[in-house]
Order: C-alpha cells, then structure tokens, then sequence
C-alpha cells in the first residue's frame, strides 16, 4: 500500500513538471519570463529605431556649431575690429554676412548695407524708434561716437572683402 501511494506521488510529480515544462518552463519564469522577454524585444526595436536619429540630429547641431565657430572666428576672412569681432560678430558673423543656428535667424546681414544707412539703424535701435531688445540692450552702453565706428566699419565691409580677394589673385 505504501508503495502504491508513493507510485501516485512520483507520477503526479512528474506530470506536474511536464505541464509546468509546456507552459513556458518554471525555469524561464513561465508567463512572467515571457512577458519579460516581450518588453525586452521591444525595446530593443525602439533603440534601434531612434538611435540613427538621434544621431543625425548630433550630427546636424555639431554642423551647426562648426559653421557658428568658422564664422565667429575670422577663418580666413579679412580683417575686423576686436570691437565688431567681440560685440557683433556672435550674430552678425565676422564678415557681417547675417548668421543663422538651425533655423532660427541670430542677426541679419550687415554686410553691402552702407555707412549711412547702418549708423540710421543703429541709432533708431539705440533710441528705442526701431525696437528691438537685443539690439537695444547693447546699444544702449554705446555712445553716438561708437555708433558711427561701427557703421563706417560695417560699411567698408565690401570693400575690404573686395581687396581681400584682389590679394589673393
Ligand atoms: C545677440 C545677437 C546680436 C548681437 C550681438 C548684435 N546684433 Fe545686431 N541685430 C540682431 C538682431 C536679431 C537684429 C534684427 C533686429 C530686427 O530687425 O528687429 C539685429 C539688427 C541689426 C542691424 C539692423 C540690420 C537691418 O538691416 O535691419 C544693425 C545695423 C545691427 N544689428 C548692427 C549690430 C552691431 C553694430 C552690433 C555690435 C555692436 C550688433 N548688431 C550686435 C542681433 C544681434
């Protein structure tokens, strides 16, 4: 009798495991292990998905900051003030050709516009008639003697561009 009880047992043990090893198997975690394994899979497809992207987006931005750099650091243009080069270069661009980051505009362009004009500009902006709080904000610490060395400066643009490449030839 006792060996027909413990016969029984062996037997439901053994189906027991064999049920349990179809359902998934105790040792992968059964149902939880392949819920586990799903998420797993699934975020692997996310990362492949964004990773180029996110990439190319770096990519973009370092581009841009290069071009930033070229222009903002007098690569192989003519020579400026160290006045335009530390005030107004960051946005205008070293050679006042206007300068843009992605797709947003940090200053238009200066360059080809003449003296005249340009000491107009910056004297409306000074004086608040053309607002514009960037502008104003570094005009304003500027005299009217400064205003007028800027502009002449940023009028002869063209021509010192024009020279440069004279030399060059
Ligand atoms: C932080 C960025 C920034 C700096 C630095 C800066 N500017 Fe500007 N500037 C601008 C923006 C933006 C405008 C456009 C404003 C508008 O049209 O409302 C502008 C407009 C101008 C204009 C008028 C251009 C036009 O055709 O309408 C002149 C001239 C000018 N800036 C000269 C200068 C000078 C000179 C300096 C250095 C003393 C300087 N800027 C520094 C951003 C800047």
């Amino acid at each position: 009798m006792k060996n027909i009880i413990a016969g029984f047992f062996t037997l439901l043990t053994l189906g027991l495991m064999a049920w349990v090893a179809s359902n998934g198997g105790a040792y992968n975690g059964g149902e939880a292990g392949r819920i586990t394994k799903d998420i797993g899979t699934r975020t692997a497809v996310t990362n492949k998905d964004s990773e180029p992207k996110e990439k190319s987006d770096r990519e973009k931005e370092n581009e841009a900051l290069t071009a930033l750099r070229d222009k903002a650091g007098n690569v192989g243009g003519f020579k400026v003030s160290d006045e335009y080069k530390s005030k107004c270069s960051s946005c205008h661009g070293v050679d006042g050709s206007g300068m843009q980051y992605g797709k947003k505009l940090m200053g238009p362009k200066l360059f080809g516009q003449s003296e005249e004009e340009l000491y107009k500009k910056l004297d409306d902006f000074k004086a608040g008639r053309k607002e514009n709080m960037i502008m104003r904000g570094l005009l304003i610490h500027l005299s009217q003697d400064d205003l007028k060395r800027l502009a002449k400066e940023i009028g002869e643009f063209p021509a010192r561009a024009k020279a440069l490449e004279d030399s060059k030839k």
